[in-house]
């Protein structure tokens, strides 16, 4: 079976410079950039134990390069990269892209005024063949139709109405076997149905409040292992019940810029996903 492998980048230059998302504003201390490099360090040495790591060169004045999901959205060799909505989150790009082409994936030329934030707002599932790709805040809906003809995948589109889970994998995680963690009210109506049609109820594990709040959904899921910043008792169980195993990883300094373990790593290759021809 091929191996996972997954895309970080070092929290050299993390910090929080602007506000771009609700948990960016009115903090009371600014990230600690030593815990910020622990805090990062086991979460690098705990995937490494179910995935290959490729590190990206962090870059000065970049503080949220850090969060490698928003570099693209990767199947095989095909790879799209990102077209930021906040203006500051620009100058990351040829960075990104830049990054793409030397490992030789072949990029997709986006239409240059369509918002899209790659693994942030797409997400394969772990159980059939399609792509749930969210909308509303960082990527805008005029991006699926690029997606699904590169891909030759078929796109769900999932729209977000609660600012706080801007990006679709704050909100919602595809798990091995089919299962998915997903926060019910950070989802429009129609949404909700489009999940519940493809997702049987015995298959799909709600998220509360709290455990949302403290990016629960926001999680690595290898084979059995979920990584995450951290799971209530309650939660741990119900997937313990599904055969899940759980692993906290404390990420306090990253959820200041509103992201946490998913939001820092890009699935480049996931072994139980068969990628794009
Ligand atoms: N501060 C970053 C932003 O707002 C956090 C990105 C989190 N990434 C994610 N995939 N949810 O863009």
């Amino acid at each position: 079976m091929s191996k996972n492998k997954i895309l970080m980048c070092p929290p050299n230059y993390f910090s929080v410079d602007y506000v771009i998302n609700p948990w960016m504003s009115g903090l009371t201390e600014p990230p600690d950039i030593n815990k910020a490099h622990e805090q990062w360090n086991l979460l690098k040495d705990t995937i490494s134990q179910y995935a290959d790591i490729e590190i990206i060169e962090p870059q000065p004045d970049l503080p949220d390069m850090v969060f490698t999901a928003n570099a693209g959205v990767v199947s095989g060799n095909k790879a799209i990269a990102s077209h930021f909505m906040p203006h500051e989150r620009r100058p990351e790009e040829p960075h990104f892209k830049s990054w793409f082409r030397k490992n030789g994936y072949d990029l997709l030329d986006l239409d240059e005024k369509i918002g899209f934030e790659g693994g942030g707002d797409c997400l394969f599932d772990r159980g059939g063949p399609w792509l749930w790709t969210g909308h509303g805040f960082r990527t805008e809906i005029e991006a699926h139709p690029e997606i699904a003809n590169y891909f030759d995948v078929e796109v769900v589109p999932i729209k977000l109405i609660d600012e706080r889970f801007y990006h679709i994998d704050t909100c919602f995680c595809p798990l091995t076997g089919g299962y998915i963690m997903y926060h019910p009210p950070a989802f429009d109506y129609d949404s909700r149905i489009a999940i519940e049609t493809r997702i049987p109820p015995e298959k799909r594990i709600i998220v509360d409040t709290m455990d949302a709040g403290n990016f629960a959904c926001n999680a690595v899921n290898l084979k059995n292992k979920i990584i995450v910043n951290s799971a209530s008792a309650y939660l741990k169980e119900q997937l313990k019940q599904k055969d899940f195993d759980v692993i906290e990883v404390e990420l306090s300094e990253f959820i200041k810029a509103g992201g946490s373990a998913k939001c820092l790593t890009l699935k480049l290759i996931d072994s139980v996903i068969p990628a794009v021809k």
